[in-house]
């Protein structure tokens, strides 16, 4: 076991076209798309700053400015909500601008998460370090992270988060062959591999969109050629992990059974924003009301 270096930057990738949201992001990042009254982006920079990132890093992309705008100040704005003497809305105004302060880099090409995440190597450098991808939303009940910034630290090489899934999902995400680690609550990975055509996944486990990497994988990015949809896969890098040796190699899974938003396609996004909404003291309950007349 070794102590590795202590994890302090989070990389957020916010490079992505938005496709799957078209034309609602034909001229605006998808996010931005809000889940409630914050906008999907807010929920996964409020994870990494809850669970102790203090350097934050977002890889952008053109038509992205929206993001920069959204956590920086508004002093027009302010000023007049502060006239008004409307506190809570001031408050909340203020609240996306003392989250930082983010650092950004632009992608300038979309060629994939993994290439997304080696355009963070210049501010990272050699330290372990934390991605958080904004489809994906924890609970902010949940401590995930905070358990795989544990594990990273106590095996010295790169941790993913798992869920299960129906084995028909399976071709939607990265997925993971695991060995149990006797005596532990993380899993070892033996193999990895990105969206499996249906019927060839070595399990039901499911890579979702948090990641504290070893500096490593780095090295492995630049190496790693176009994979899955032409796209430099993160995943990909990480199967060259799980089969290395030496310092930073291997890799391990927190298998996560608590709460977790999907807002990467329309549907799950939907199920999201009903079921925080739902969840809201304000409305939550005249909208569970109104749900239950709407569906019968
Ligand atoms: C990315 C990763 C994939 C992972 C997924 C989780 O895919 O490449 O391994 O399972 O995020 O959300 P994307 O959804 O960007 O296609």
């Amino acid at each position: 076991m070794t102590m590795g270096k202590p994890i302090t930057k989070a990389v957020i990738p916010a490079a992505g076209l938005g496709t799957r949201f078209l034309p609602a992001t034909k001229a605006m990042p998808k996010e931005m798309l809000p889940v409630v009254d914050r906008p999907a982006i807010q929920y996964v920079v409020e994870e990494a700053v809850k669970s102790g990132l203090t350097d934050l890093l977002m890889i952008t992309g053109r038509n992205k400015r929206s993001l920069e705008d959204h956590f920086d100040r508004e002093p027009g704005l302010e000023r007049a909500l502060e006239l008004k003497g409307d506190k809570d809305r001031l408050d909340a105004v203020q609240h996306a601008s003392q989250l930082g302060p983010i650092h950004y880099v632009r992608q300038g090409e979309a060629k994939g998460l993994g290439h997304a995440v080696l355009c963070a190597r210049q501010h990272v450098g050699n330290e372990p370090f934390a991605v958080l991808l904004g489809d994906d939303l924890i609970d902010e009940s949940e401590n995930l992270l905070t358990t795989m910034m544990e594990v990273q630290q106590k095996t010295g090489g790169s941790v993913i988060a798992l869920i299960e899934v129906d084995p028909s999902q399976t071709s939607a995400y990265g997925c993971a062959d695991i060995t149990a680690i006797e005596g532990e609550d993380y899993v070892r990975v033996n193999s990895l591999v990105e969206k499996p055509a249906a019927g060839t996944a070595p399990s039901n486990l499911a890579v979702i969109g948090r990641y504290v990497l070893h500096p490593r994988v780095f090295g492995v990015l630049e190496e790693t050629g176009p994979g899955s949809g032409g796209e430099i896969q993160l995943t990909d890098a990480l199967q060259t992990l799980a089969a290395s040796d030496g310092e930073g190699s291997g890799v391990y899974g927190v298998v996560f059974k608590g709460r977790r938003y999907d807002t990467g396609d329309k549907l799950s996004y939907l199920k999201a924003v009903i079921t925080l909404a739902s969840e809201r003291v304000e409305f939550g309950e005249d909208l569970k009301t109104w749900m239950k007349g709407f569906v019968s």
